[in-house]
């Protein structure tokens, strides 16, 4: 059985989701969970990009024991050095480098001739050696380069210590033949030794990242790169789930396995769609709301004679599991606790009783909690900053011919503040209050409210997120009042952004570096 090492790209590529940013706790948060879920590589980030992603980086190496430590660095000194300095107190450090080879970016962005561009790689690759034995060497925009001069320069890389070559389709554009005839091309003509590494990276802009990656494999792909929830820059990255489910579900066909522990795979779902306030659409495979969900009375009646007549994995297999305990106000801290180690939370006792308080408030409200209401409790504590604004009291009227009103009263540190507005509608109105209550001016990216589970008693759960001075804060709340809901998913962006706003002096917007940006700078420096 071919072993397929999994590269989790979600702290660099997936950060680099429009409107996404995460801060150092919260990409703490995500690669224990990734560690947990059994990942082989951990890219934690650009560290040239931003003090804030050097520290993340510096963070997750120290902590993160298991899988490989991997910073991303171009063709250049600066950059090399940081990410060497980012992962250099981790047990497994990589630097991975990467220069464009495709001839319309050597042209026009990097304005390089073939020659000098494979003269960058080796000299980025040889630099990256004196601080790590683990380099990884990427010719993006490999799917729209000449396949010859992708041999030539891989070849060059893997003379120079190279010891994994990515082919990434940076712009989503190959398909599944033609990326597996490229990995067969490639593993012979450079020609790919053993004990070096072949790793693909897929983008979605056709809808077949997830296709590509499995293709690749099939054609010889030792490593596959993705991000979890498919996020990533413009339409995404390869979905890690969907890849590793492919190959556990049909290993008769790919003959082939991950070190993946797919039991984890849903709570890291949730965490990373938690964290960065990017929402799972219901119909998503292995991860969303419906993929295990049957409708129609056919489909229910076959399901239920067997299941395997439309269920091709389990939920359980990947962690939605179903609860024997039936959970009411009755229920006590204990029977609480143990559900939540069912579930397969490990939370400290402090962070149990704090969600085990806000589940005796719903079950007040709700007769029978479910697991998917706990779920929804408990990720509230998956990263818990200093909360400057918490909220104390809410009162708002609105109705179809009032102007919506509302008072809010908020413990500034301690302190009560209360302030009212009126608004368009009751979550503006509120949204307003609590601006005249924080003096903190924001720009409301985008709000989303669904329903956790079906009932009119349902929590609804809201997920907002702000911008400030170029940066995105994520925040979510959930209540059985979808409007206190809102508030606190205010409230929780603008505690992420104080937070933020205390530790760093004004960060870089995200066009002049939080993203990655090919500039002038890009020119290899002096030396190489
Ligand atoms: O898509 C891409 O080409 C990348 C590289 C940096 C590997 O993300
Ligand atoms: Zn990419």
């Amino acid at each position: 059985m071919r072993r397929i090492r999994i590269f989790d790209t979600t702290l660099r590529d997936g950060e680099q989701s429009p409107g996404v940013s995460l801060n150092v706790q919260e990409k703490l948060e995500i690669a224990r969970q990734l560690e947990r879920l059994g990942v082989d590589v951990i890219e934690a980030g650009f560290p040239v990009a931003s003090p804030g992603d050097l520290q993340a980086v510096q963070a997750i190496a120290k902590e993160v024991r298991g899988p490989i430590i991997a910073a991303l660095a171009r063709a250049n000194r600066v950059d090399i050095e940081r990410a060497a300095e980012a992962v250099r107190y981790a047990a497994r450090p990589r630097i991975h480098t990467f220069i464009a080879t495709s001839d319309i970016h050597m042209r026009y962005k990097l304005r390089k001739s073939p020659d000098e561009v494979v003269e960058m790689a080796v000299a980025a690759v040889r630099y990256a050696k004196q601080f790590v034995e683990d380099v990884e060497f990427s010719a993006e925009d490999a799917t729209r380069s000449d396949p010859d001069f992708l041999c030539r320069i891989f070849r060059a890389a893997i003379e120079a210590g190279a010891t994994t070559i990515n082919i990434p389709d940076t712009v989503g554009y190959t398909t599944p033949p033609e990326y597996a005839r490229l990995i067969r091309y490639i593993k012979e003509n450079a020609p790919v030794p053993d004990g070096v590494v072949i790793s693909v990276h897929c983008h979605d802009d056709l809808g077949m990242a997830v296709a590509n990656s499995l293709a690749a494999i099939e054609a010889g792909a030792d490593q596959v790169e993705g991000c979890i929830n498919g996020i990533g820059e413009r339409a995404g990255n390869a979905s890690i789930e969907e890849i590793v489910m492919a190959l556990k579900t049909r290993q008769d066909h790919y003959g082939a396995e991950t070190g993946i522990i797919t039991e984890h795979i849903y709570r890291t779902s949730r965490l990373v769609s938690t964290l960065t306030g990017m929402t799972i659409q219901p119909n998503k495979a292995i991860v969303g709301d419906n993929a295990f969900a049957h409708e129609s009375g056919i489909h229910q009646d076959g399901f239920l004679k067997e299941r395997t007549t439309y269920e091709i994995m389990t939920p359980e297999s990947v962690g939605i599991g179903q609860s024997r305990l039936v959970l009411g106000k009755h229920s006590g801290r204990h029977a609480f606790r143990v559900r939540l180690q069912e579930m397969g939370y490990d939370l400290s006792e402090e962070k149990v009783q704090r969600a085990y308080e806000r589940f005796i408030e719903l079950a007040d409200r709700k007769k029978h909690v479910t697991d998917r209401d706990i779920q929804a409790i408990v990720e509230e504590e998956f990263v818990r900053i200093p909360e400057l604004f918490a909220l104390d009291y809410l009162h708002v009227t609105s109705g179809t011919s009032t102007l919506p009103t509302a008072t809010v009263r908020i413990l500034k540190g301690g302190e009560p503040r209360e302030e009212a507005a009126t608004g368009d509608g009751p979550v503006d109105a509120v949204y307003r209050a609590i601006d005249r209550v924080t003096g903190i001016e924001t720009n409301l990216v985008s709000y989303a409210l669904h329903g956790v589970t079906s009932g009119k008693d349902a929590l609804g759960e809201v997920t907002v997120q702000i911008r400030d001075n170029g940066h995105v804060y994520a925040g979510r709340g959930t209540s059985t009042d979808v409007i206190e809901a809102s508030a606190r998913a205010y409230l929780q962006a603008l505690n992420k952004l104080v937070y933020d706003r205390q530790r760093f002096a004004p960060a870089p917007s995200p066009a002049a570096g939080s993203k990655i940006q090919e500039s002038a700078e890009m020119s290899p420096a002096a030396g190489q």
